[in-house]
């Protein structure tokens, strides 16, 4: 026998009929997420950061070198500086009356360069975005030399020595970098890898961090041809590929290679399009390095 609710509903039933079967639909409860800890934050884009806690080691050369590697590799970079961003602009060729937020295209990608100082650069890092700056893939970051460019979180750390008296500041800054960010230490000027190799697991201990922690094996070799190519705004990557710029070039490869890791986990990081390759070089013909 139906209750007296049940005959209420399907008096002028045309429609269907509530039945027990149709109870009032719960809302799932949402979680929201727990405050992050400042150490626990993590970029808006895949982020490398160019670091070291001293000047001249080559930070805006390879942080430079790795954002257009990226962009030949089909990616939309976003360059941001921190530092004086005159010295950073003049290696991509960019001149001084272009406009502050600049674009170069790089084979299939582009590098688009913006200087903006720590809290405005933090804004676009890990709060709003690049927003108005466009629509990106990545982000390469070349900080000056204070310790707390190796502070910031969820990033991929590119941090260049010269082991010149740079190692106890290294390591400062190092104690400062957040568990979740991947630290690689790259070691600038030739010396024997055996030298390298015990110099960054010095280091490694020493800074006490608690994540991912490695180090490009092979010390990148001072070039003529690497700094007179950046001395004139010539991209790197355009350079004769032989003697010590090749070495240089395979160092800075390995990093776009770590950087893509990250950003296109599940592909290999794409050759050189023949567009960035250099003229073929004949050994006794052409000028050998
Ligand atoms: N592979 C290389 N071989 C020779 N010279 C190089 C090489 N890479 C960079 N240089 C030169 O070393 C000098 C310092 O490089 P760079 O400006 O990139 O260092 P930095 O760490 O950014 O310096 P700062 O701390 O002043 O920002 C520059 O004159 C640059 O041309
Ligand atoms: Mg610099």
């Amino acid at each position: 026998m139906s209750s007296t609710y049940d005959r209420h509903m399907t008096r002028t039933s045309s429609g269907p009929s509530r039945t027990s079967s149709s109870a009032p639909r719960a809302v799932p409860t949402l979680a929201l997420p727990a405050e992050p800890a400042g150490d626990t934050a993590v970029p808006r884009l895949p982020t490398v950061v160019v670091s070291s806690w001293k000047g001249g080691v080559w930070k805006t050369c390879l942080s430079a070198s790795l954002a257009e590697r990226l962009a030949f590799a089909g990616l939309d970079v976003l360059y941001l500086v921190t530092d004086d961003q005159l010295d950073a602009r003049r290696r991509l060729g960019i001149s001084e009356s272009d406009p502050d937020v600049a674009r170069v295209q790089r084979g299939a990608g582009s590098v688009t360069v913006v200087g903006l100082a720590g809290p405005h650069a933090v804004e676009v890092l890990y709060r709003s975005g690049p927003g108005r700056l466009g629509r990106f893939d990545a982000i390469v970051v070349d900080t000056p030399p204070v310790k707390k460019g190796g502070c910031l979180p969820g990033v991929l750390l590119v941090a260049p020595t010269d082991g010149d008296d740079a190692s106890a500041n290294l390591i400062r800054m190092l104690r400062a970098t957040p568990a979740n960010t991947e630290i690689v230490l790259v070691r600038i000027d030739r010396v024997p890898k055996h030298e390298w190799l015990h110099d960054a697991a010095v280091i490694h201990d020493a800074s006490d961090h608690a994540g991912a922690f490695s180090y490009l094996s092979d010390p990148l070799p001072r070039t003529d041809e690497v700094r007179d190519a950046l001395n004139r705004g010539k991209s790197v990557w355009t350079l004769p590929r032989r003697g010590p710029t090749r070495e240089f070039l395979h160092g800075v490869e390995s990093l776009a290679g770590v950087a893509w890791g990250r950003i296109r986990p599940d592909t290999a990081l794409p050759p050189l399009a023949s567009a960035a390759a250099s003229p073929t070089h004949i050994a006794g013909w052409d000028d050998d390095a």
